[in-house]
């Protein structure tokens, strides 16, 4: 038993006595019954990709393991989701046109709402379905929202009022094709406010809103826009609104207020694990579920790292998870969900 020779030893030859989380630590029955945190499946959102106009499931590069799937696919998937007791899914559309002002995304024929009634119909009371409320996938320029001028030209940018309206009509079309909660990601000012008036005017009170309230500009976003045929024309970026990682709390929780303000009934920080302080700071200043979005890029470097033999993956995904849970977040959005519950089915 080399565990109680280690135990012998240490009394036998310290000087220190054993310290109380020194003992907490002997067992694995003692370090779970002592453990603060605990993953949980029904505390994951599982990102999902639904792509128009294809016959069968496509792979991400980028993204080993996550697909664009069909319409039938993502019904199996999801179904397979909610036996496995995953908590949510969350939507994103691939629609095969793009035009200068994302309407597909508020067509009710558009991928997205099709999708949400099958998910409705299968699933609807056991999984909560979100759908990514954002035109960055369906607009031709790439950006977030509507452009005040040509694409690609210097002096362009977002145009935040016209790309309220856009929104306000989304959040309709999804609520009407029975989303449970829309996550508006486009960081416009406003856009909670303009969302929430929309869907009570709709009569869709029930229909609930996760604010991605502090989205950073983030590297780690990469694969991501492989999933949704993204690029920015003219190779911009969204420095214009999303967050600059410099800046922490106090933008943080500015955002995050103005969210709350607005009626946002959850709010979300993303990325996750470069931005466990802003995690612990909303979590200690919000009275609302915090979720936190462990990214596209977050998960391929866990991939690729593994796929090398340079990580365990399963060790790692482990303590990341782990770690965005214990920095404060209730819920999380990642594409290791299904792995997850696999793993503790
Ligand atoms: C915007 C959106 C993005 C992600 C979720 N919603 C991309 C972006 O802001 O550029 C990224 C998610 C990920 O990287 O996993 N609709």
């Amino acid at each position: 038993m080399p565990r109680r020779l280690r135990i012998r030893c240490v009394l036998v030859t310290g000087n220190f006595p054993v310290s109380r989380p020194r003992r907490l630590r002997s067992s694995a029955p003692l370090r779970d019954l002592a453990a603060e945190t605990q993953l949980d499946v029904r505390h994951l959102v599982a990102p999902l990709f639904v792509r128009e106009g294809i016959d069968a499931p496509q792979p991400i590069a980028s993204l080993p393991g996550v697909v664009q799937h069909t319409r039938a696919s993502l019904r199996d998937e999801v179904r397979q989701l909610a036996d496995l007791g995953v908590g949510a899914i969350m939507l994103f559309g691939v629609p095969s046109i793009k035009d200068s002002i994302g309407s597909g995304a508020f067509d009710p024929e558009g991928i997205v709402q099709l999708s949400l009634r099958d998910l409705a119909d299968d699933v609807g009371d056991r999984v909560v379905l979100m759908a990514d409320l954002c035109v960055d996938e369906y607009t031709d320029h790439g950006h977030c929202g509507i452009l005040d001028g040509p694409a690609g030209d210097p002096h362009t940018s977002v145009d935040n009022d016209a790309t309220l309206d856009v929104y306000a009509r989304i959040a309709i079309a999804q609520a009407n094709a029975g989303a449970h909660v829309v996550a508006p990601s486009g960081m416009m000012d406003g856009q909670v406010g303009a969302i929430r008036a929309a869907l009570d005017g709709a009569g869709h009170s029930n229909v609930g809103i996760l604010a991605y309230s502090a989205k950073y500009a983030s590297g780690l976003y990469g694969p991501f826009r492989d999933a949704v045929d993204c690029a920015i024309v003219g190779g911009g970026d969204r420095k214009a609104y999303q967050q600059d990682w410099r800046n922490g709390v106090r933008e943080a929780l500015a955002e995050v207020q103005a969210d709350i303000d607005q009626g946002a009934d959850m709010v979300m920080v993303k990325p996750a694990l470069a931005y466990l302080d802003i995690i612990a700071a909303v979590r200690a200043q919000v009275n609302v579920p915090l979720a936190a979005y462990h990214v596209s890029g977050e998960y391929s470097m866990i991939k690729a790292a593994a796929a090398n033999g340079w990580i365990d993956h399963d060790a790692v995904a482990t303590e990341h998870l782990t770690a965005i849970k214990r920095a404060g977040a209730d819920v999380i959005l990642t594409y290791l969900a299904r792995w997850f519950a696999e793993a503790h089915a």
